[in-house]
């Protein structure tokens, strides 16, 4: 078997992206009137796995549901066995084989995942992986399939073409980068003396890719491969190949609305919900797309189904640093774990928001929240608001599509605490070996500096606060850096706890 030598030389950082998880696809197929199978007992293929970083924490948290990956580059596919190897995970495996391949032996899946695998490859192996996922999803499977598309990426693709001519395409991937960052050299100070949008643009973008990996740089800059698409080309392709539309992984895009109201009225006389997707992409200037498809021949509903909401669960990780005020609706701020904020305003959906910080990363059905929130609104609040469940529910959905809130087919309990002794479970201590990052229950990524990672190693049962925090101590100092008070290492480590104890990281 082949393998890819720029993947070889420089891996991908491979990490949790959320919105391939099976039970929020399981939860958006259900506002569109699919039955997806349950995240806990479901049968899962991910494409172009890289090192496991998406797949792995998957089956980790999943032990019911059976996981594998394939991916063409070697060094990924040693990497991911690694882990599971040492994990001893008997619920995934990952093949080091291409889409290309006949994969018909591995059967049907209920969810297939290509996250980053498809701008990036051929047409002839971007059309493999449409007939493989009409071939192999199973009767009410879906398939989430990103790319980069136009017209968003048309203003990319100049700085890509500039980087690949001034970069020797025979050179190594390493050797190929640091060329990169001299080209960026010399155009920033030029850039920045310009005032034109053009020059301005460029320069944001040569500012954003100085700071991001590595890899996402070459991958999306350097490599050979990088046909954005127009959605509608995409969608064509699809459908040629046997497949349909079902729903955009992040719900606000699909909204009309979010454009503001002039054009929302504009597209509101549509009838066809894909050509509507195509000119709000105009509208957005879109370059990614995070597309979920299903079987031909499966109905789908053209719009969600508010009714089907309230047959969900949700789970947020939110925070607010201001009193809240559930006698009114003044919109309020609430800060993102995943960065950004967002603003309530309804006191019902308030008060919700309020509940499930307090018990992440467990999450609430619809009637449980609605319940909760009520109390809270009748106890600290005005009254009045308590009947106001359809304005609650307007709010709520757009908190969810916007992903300030997730959606969950289904709530649960994990039971989070911080004992005595606390120990990290299995997989994050071997994450935290390997990097920075580790896998939350909720699949997000959880980064660490580098003594977090350290720390959460030396979480094996047997320390306990104190003992962790001397740990930490003799270990600043070892590396000779800056030791802190004895008291804010003990609370930095207090915070770390329950920091790892609410992504459901704690043994
Ligand atoms: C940009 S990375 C994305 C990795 C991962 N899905 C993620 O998003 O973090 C693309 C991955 O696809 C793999 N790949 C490229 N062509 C492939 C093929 N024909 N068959 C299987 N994997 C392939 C590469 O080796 C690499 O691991």
């Amino acid at each position: 078997m082949d393998t890819l030598a720029s993947y070889d030389d420089l891996p991908y950082d491979s990490v949790p992206i959320t919105d391939t998880h099976p039970d929020g696809l399981r939860a958006i197929a259900r506002l569109f009137g699919v039955a997806g199978k349950p995240a806990h007992a479901c049968r899962v293929l991910e494409l172009g796995c890289a090192g496991g970083g998406n797949l792995i924490p998957m089956a980790f948290y999943l032990p019911g549901s059976e996981f594998v990956g394939i991916d063409l580059a070697r060094h990924h596919i040693e990497e991911a066995s690694g882990l599971i190897d040492e994990l001893q995970l008997g619920n995934v495996r990952v093949l080091h084989r291409s889409v290309t391949d006949d994969l018909s032996d591995l059967g049907e899946f209920d969810y297939i995942i290509a996250h980053g695998l498809f701008s990036w490859v051929p047409r002839p192996v971007q059309d493999r992986v449409l007939a493989l996922c009409a071939r192999q999803l199973s009767a009410n499977g879906i398939a989430y399939i990103s790319y980069n598309t136009l017209p968003g990426w048309r203003a990319r693709a100049g700085l890509r073409d500039m980087l690949l001519a001034f970069c020797d395409k025979t050179a190594r991937a390493s050797v190929r980068l640091s060329q990169a960052h001299a080209l960026f050299d010399l155009l920033a100070p030029a850039l920045r003396l310009q005032p034109t949008p053009e020059a301005q643009g460029l320069l944001a973008e040569i500012d954003y890719l100085r700071k991001a990996p590595a890899s996402y740089l070459y991958h999306e800059y350097l490599e050979e491969t990088n046909e954005p698409l127009w959605f509608a080309e995409f969608m064509a392709r699809a459908q040629a190949a046997g497949l349909d539309y079902l729903a955009d992984a992040v719900l606000s895009t699909m909204l009309p609305a979010t454009l503001g109201e002039e054009t929302a009225r504009e597209l509101s006389g549509l009838a066809d919900r894909l050509r509507v997707e195509q000119l709000m992409d105009y509208a957005r200037l879109r370059k990614f797309r995070r597309t979920l498809l299903v079987r031909r021949g499966v109905a789908v509903n053209s719009a969600p189904d508010l009714a089907a909401f309230t047959g969900l669960a949700f789970h947020a990780d939110l925070a607010s640093d201001e009193e809240l005020d559930f006698a009114s609706d003044t919109p309020q701020a609430f800060r993102l774990s995943t960065g950004g904020e967002c603003r309530i305003a309804h006191p019902l959906a308030k008060a919700a928001a309020m509940s499930l910080a307090m018990r992440y990363p467990d999450s609430a059905g619809w009637y449980q929240l609605l319940a909760a929130a009520s109390a809270v609104v009748a106890e600290h609040g005005d009254e009045r608001f308590i009947g106001e469940v359809a304005q609650f529910q307007t709010e709520w959905f757009s908190l969810a599509a916007y992903q300030s809130v997730r959606l969950s087919a289904e709530a649960r309990g994990f039971a989070v605490e911080v004992p005595d002794r606390p120990q990290a479970h299995a997989l994050a201590r071997a994450q935290a070996r390997r990097g920075k990052v580790v896998a939350s229950v909720r699949h997000a990524a959880v980064e660490l500096d580098e003594f977090g990672a350290r720390l959460v190693q030396q979480m094996d049962g047997r320390r306990d606060l104190d003992g962790l925090t001397d740990w930490l101590l003799q270990a600043l100092q070892a590396a000779g850096r800056p030791v802190p008070e004895r008291a804010a290492l003990l609370a930095a480590c207090h915070q770390l706890l329950w920091t790892l104890a609410r992504a459901g990281l704690l043994a």
